[in-house]
């Protein structure tokens, strides 16, 4: 098969679809790979190291979609790119279709194959291609929530790991998913007194059993989290109700009984946020301030470390990527069924329910296009 490599031109975005290692993964099994010149610059990968592993450069955007079966992206396609993009020609990406109309009609209108990476989906309900950028916002998030604790940056000046003599800081953590775990892990390994708030008990359960001693575990209600805020010094937003828009955990009142200087991470604010007064930020202007409550709500947290998410992000999609490529996306999504969940908008049907209810389309089952 032939697959393109776009650079990624929306704003930011400084992540790529396929490593040089990824490229001389599927030239190994045969395939041809195209790279628009300066794609991986942003993640730290030279045209040099693709060419070394068996890429071919192609100068321009419009060459790479003109001459590949397979587009493998990281964002969605933006305006100037829909007109590129040919008919049967497969897209495999993040597309988010629900929260954008004209991206939606778009891709219908130009009857390519869109195989999302948020809606691949495995037996057990899990995300693959989701995970490795919640795993890297959850790491993340106590890294930043460290740093804006300190005193220049509008924290209160404390040391999550306190020294002998001088207690730790508290971080409380709203939701033990992915995110919530991880940042667990970072915020424990840097000594903090850690306690992580979620709805299931199963899922406490198994975080008490593995996590370290300093991690303690709370059910999440209101009585819990008014209680903890108080004295909490970091908190971190990692609650997700699949499907719907975070609920708000800390409203705005209950700021007033937090610590002047303490610090808020919402990683959730890109479904609304779970705290009421957290609006997504960017990276060039990450935090604000309410009642002396420093909030850091940036939308993509994941973009700040390029290198690191796009080897994660490359990690998990890689071997999918092979499948499409060895077997053509119709058997290869007929032969796994978390491919064929991926599947969202085929030669002009809506095949994904969710998107088709979200603007109220047609809905067509993707089973005649895999008999
Ligand atoms: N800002 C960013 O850059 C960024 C990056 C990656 C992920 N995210 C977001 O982070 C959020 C968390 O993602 P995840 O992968 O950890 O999801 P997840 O599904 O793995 O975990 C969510 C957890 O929240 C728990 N939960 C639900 N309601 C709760 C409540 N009322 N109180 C406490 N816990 C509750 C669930 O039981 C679950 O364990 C999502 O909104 C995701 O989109 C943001």
């Amino acid at each position: 098969m032939i697959i393109g490599v776009p650079k990624e031109i929306k704003n930011n975005e400084n992540r790529v679809a396929l490593t040089p290692a990824g490229a001389k993964e599927l030239k190994k099994q045969g395939h041809t790979v195209y790279v628009q010149a300066t794609a991986g610059n942003g993640s730290g990968f030279t045209d040099e190291e693709y060419k070394a592993a068996g890429a071919e450069i192609l100068p321009d955007i419009a060459s790479v979609y003109k001459i590949a079966e397979m587009i493998m992206k990281v964002k969605e396609p933006i305006e100037s790119e829909y007109s590129l993009i040919k008919e049967n020609q497969l897209l495999f990406t993040y597309f988010h279709f629900a929260s954008y109309e004209p991206l939606t009609m778009a891709m219908i209108k130009n009857k390519s194959v869109c195989l999302a990476y948020e809606t691949v989906e495995k037996a057990d309900r899990s995300l693959p291609l989701l995970v490795p950028m919640s795993e890297v916002a959850g790491r993340m998030a106590v890294q930043k929530g460290a740093n804006y604790l300190e005193k220049p940056l509008g924290g209160r000046g404390i040391l999550l790991g306190g020294v002998p003599g001088v207690l730790p800081a508290k971080v409380v953590i709203l939701g033990g998913g992915v995110v919530g775990t991880q940042a667990a892990w970072m915020a424990a390994g840097m000594g903090a007194d850690v306690t992580i708030l979620d709805l299931s008990l199963p899922r406490l359960r198994y975080l008490s059993d593995v996590m370290p001693a300093n991690v303690r575990t709370m059910m999440s209600n209101e009585y819990n989290i008014r209680t903890l805020i108080k004295d909490a010094d970091l908190v971190i937003g990692a609650v997700l109700i699949p499907g719907a828009k975070a609920p708000h955990l800390i409203t705005r009142d209950m700021l007033k009984v937090m610590k002047k200087g303490s610090v808020l991470v919402d990683v959730a604010v890109d479904q609304g946020g779970c705290i009421e007064t957290c609006k997504p930020t960017t990276h060039e202007n990450p935090t604000f301030v309410i009642d002396d409550v420093v909030h850091y709500c940036v939308a993509n947290m994941p973009g700040a470390v390029p290198y690191t998410s796009t080897l994660a992000l490359t990690n998990a999609t890689l071997p999918y990527a092979i499948q499409l490529a060895n077997k053509g996306w119709q058997k290869a999504c007929k032969e796994n069924n978390e491919l064929k969940l991926g599947l969202n908008v085929v030669k002009g049907d809506v095949v994904y329910k969710g998107v088709a209810e979200a603007f109220n389309l047609p809905y067509e089952s993707v089973d005649k296009y895999l008999a």
